[in-house]
């Protein structure tokens, strides 16, 4: 865990334009920085770096965060990982907390283990590439597979000797010891002899998303029918075959780029799809895929699309687990290869071009596929159709978008050719008893992180143009961006003379709007509001950072969003000729003149509002009322209006 203080200084210390700068061109303009969005594809750049309030936000795509966010969402880091990255950038030593022997212990025998990994795979691959019995049997058979030079470089591929003990010698020589050689499993022990696990195989090394070796799978030469094809390393603790995914290291940036993952079966698949240019491949390594895959592909993406090897038995087993991606909200599409081919023998045959049509040819929406292949098999028995109707209507319930729920209910109807209406029925009955009975307790998103790590694309805010929101905005902008700001007032002293007061920004705002007991009607607005009210009494009144790092995700978004919007009054002074070069030289008219719009705004509703009363009105004194009322309030208004008339001119 790392101290709230240290967090708080590798902020302060982090400089927004520096961090991003590293991944994204940018240009200075004016006080900010513009540069392409590497969030979403655009030709004119729309993504803005703000130093000064040490935000980003894309113009385009809406995305916006601090720098913390950035890393998280583009390097796609955990809270904790994008802090350390900040701590290594600028120098700042993490003393972390609760770090206790056991833990160290822990931290360091991990550490053991990836070492050994590496080297290991730094043997296997000089074996391969540098012995004879690499280069004539290994080497020459993953060439007969079609994978050129390139492509064993890149996947790190090796080969392990038909012998005893070659691999485990040379590590103990090399001052690796036998505990971690055998945790990682890269040796076997027997009575008091250790043997290499990887004899006589060709080896793919399993790289964690960060690109280190967390295992190894080896597959034999031969065909023999006795010996396993592959073999692979046994758990430990730094592999964990549920929760990794073969190729992920290779694949994530291709994974958000293109927006979708395909999944495949083999080791073989993903290299042969990368060789033929397809980068966005997985394999979930001959198991059935696990949530924890499901959540790490959900890090880059919500498009999956499945690669099946044409066997209709293999499929139906699958379909289990593709109805918990489902339920993730994952879409899930299906990709059928003719029958006896698997990616890697389908790209080794076609052209590239070809397999990229017909990938895109043959996706079908797992939902519909699942209908379709479900529905040839009843051949018309209405009793089997009856359960294939319940199978179906069971996995739509599962999709958590209403949308799409709906959206497929209609194509399923058209399919099975039955009501609409009756299909609904049925998975409406199913939601209920979900409601009733909701056995699945949901693993929460583990919170170790003090502040909220959850600021990642906040949505876009709208607003109503009709309502005073934007001059609700605008006081919560200023509270937000200059809260902790003085300006100052002349003010007559006890003798009379004229000197400066000072006062806070927030304190000024504050008080003048719960004078009035005006209320925000944008309740996110009242929220920052009350939150900076009941920071008055500290040496700092919470501002952006403060909100920027909120733990509520509505309104970290509404501060970002508002901190990066150009200021609204910029227009009106334009309007009235009056040039100005930036909001801080003449903050003291900006936030009287806010406040006042935003009072104007507050009475010409309640004078609308009062109109319409005294129209529905019928007793004489409620109409004595509320004239009175009106009266009033068309007072305040001019007040205010004539106010705001002086500040203009000036
Ligand atoms: N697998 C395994 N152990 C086995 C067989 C398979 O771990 N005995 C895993 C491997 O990760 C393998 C995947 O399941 O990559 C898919 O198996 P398969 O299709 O049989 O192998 P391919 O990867 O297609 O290998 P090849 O093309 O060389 O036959
Ligand atoms: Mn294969």
């Amino acid at each position: 865990m790392i101290p709230k203080s240290t967090i708080d200084n590798i902020l302060s210390a982090s400089r927004i334009e520096e961090v991003v700068g590293e991944f994204v061109v940018l240009k200075r303009r004016g006080t900010n920085y513009i540069g392409l969005c590497p969030f979403h594809n655009e030709k004119t750049p729309s993504f803005t770096v703000s130093p000064a309030k040490g935000i980003y936000k894309c113009f385009g795509c809406g995305k916006a965060g601090n720098t913390v966010n950035f890393l998280m969402e583009y390097e796609h880091y955990s809270y904790p990982e994008a802090l350390r990255f900040l701590a290594k950038r600028y120098n700042i030593e993490i003393e972390e907390e609760e770090q206790t022997p056991e833990k160290i212990q822990e931290q360091n025998e991990k550490e053991s283990l990836f070492l050994v990994n590496q080297f290991a795979q730094k043997y296997f691959e000089s074996v391969l590439h540098e012995t004879e019995e690499g280069k004539s049997v290994g080497l020459t058979y993953l060439k007969e597979r079609g994978f050129n030079e390139n492509t064993i470089r890149k996947f790190q591929l090796g080969f392990g000797l038909d012998k005893w003990e070659d691999m485990t010698a040379h590590a103990m020589e090399n001052g690796y010891k036998s505990e971690y050689l055998v945790k990682t499993g890269l040796s076997v022990q027997k009575d008091d002899r250790l043997t290499d696990r990887f004899r006589g195989r060709v080896i793919f090394p399993i790289h964690s998303t960060s690109g280190r070796i967390i295992g190894f799978g080896g597959r034999i030469l031969t065909s023999d029918k006795h010996l396993a094809k592959y073999i692979n390393s046994p758990e430990s603790e730094i592999y964990n075959k549920s929760k990794s995914l073969y190729g992920i290291f290779f694949a994530k940036n291709a994974i958000i780029s293109k927006d979708n993952c395909f999944l495949v079966e083999g080791y073989t698949d993903v290299i042969s799809m990368h060789q033929a240019g397809i980068e966005n491949v997985v394999a979930s390594s001959g198991t059935s895929l696990t949530q924890d895959q499901i959540k790490l592909i959900q890090r880059y993406t919500k498009n999956i699309t499945i690669l099946y090897d044409g066997d209709p038995a293999g499929i139906k087993a699958s379909m289990r687990g593709i109805d918990m991606v489902l339920e993730q909200g994952l879409n899930v599409k299906i990709v059928l290869f003719p029958e006896g081919e698997d990616p890697d023998s389908f790209v080794r045959k076609s052209r590239i071009a070809d397999v990229e049509s017909f990938i895109t040819k043959n996706s079908v929406n797992f939902i519909l596929f699942k209908t379709r292949l479900l529905l040839e098999e009843t051949s018309g028995d209405p009793i089997k159709k009856a359960a294939l109707i319940k199978e179906i209507v069971n996995t739509i319930a599962l999709i958590p978008d209403p949308i799409s729920k709906s959206l497929y209910t209609k194509q399923c109807s058209e399919i099975l050719n039955i009501n609409e209406q009756t299909l609904l029925n049925e998975i409406n009955k199913i939601l209920r008893k979900k409601l009733t009975h909701p056995e699945q307790d949901y693993e929460r998103t583990d919170t170790t992180s003090v502040v909220s790590p959850d600021l990642i694309a906040p949505a876009q805010v709208d607003y109503d143009l009709e309502s005073n929101e934007s001059q609700e905005r605008e006081i919560i902008r200023l509270l937000l961006l200059y809260g902790n700001d003085i300006i100052l007032f002349p003010k007559e002293n006890e003798d009379k003379e004229i000197t400066d007061f000072q006062v806070k920004i927030g304190d000024f705002i504050i008080h003048d709007i719960l004078n009035d007991e005006i209320r925000f009607e944008n309740e996110l607005c009242q929220k920052v509001f009350n939150e900076i009210s009941a920071s008055l009494d500290q040496e700092i009144i919470s501002d952006k950072d403060f909100f920027f790092q909120y733990p509520v995700k509505e309104i970290a978004a509404i501060a970002i969003d508002l901190c990066m919007t150009p200021y609204s009054l910029s227009h009106n002074w334009k309007k009235n000729n009056i040039h100005i070069d930036s909001e801080p030289d003449r903050l003291k008219e900006t936030v009287c003149t806010s406040l006042l719009t935003f009072k104007a705004k507050k009475i010409e509703r309640m004078i609308k509002e009062n109109g319409k009363k005294l129209k529905e009105a019928k007793i004489n004194e409620e109409v004595t009322i509320l004239m009175q009322d009106r009266q009033r309030l068309n007072e305040i208004s001019s007040r205010i209006n004539r106010e705001l008339g002086r500040i203009v001119k000036k």
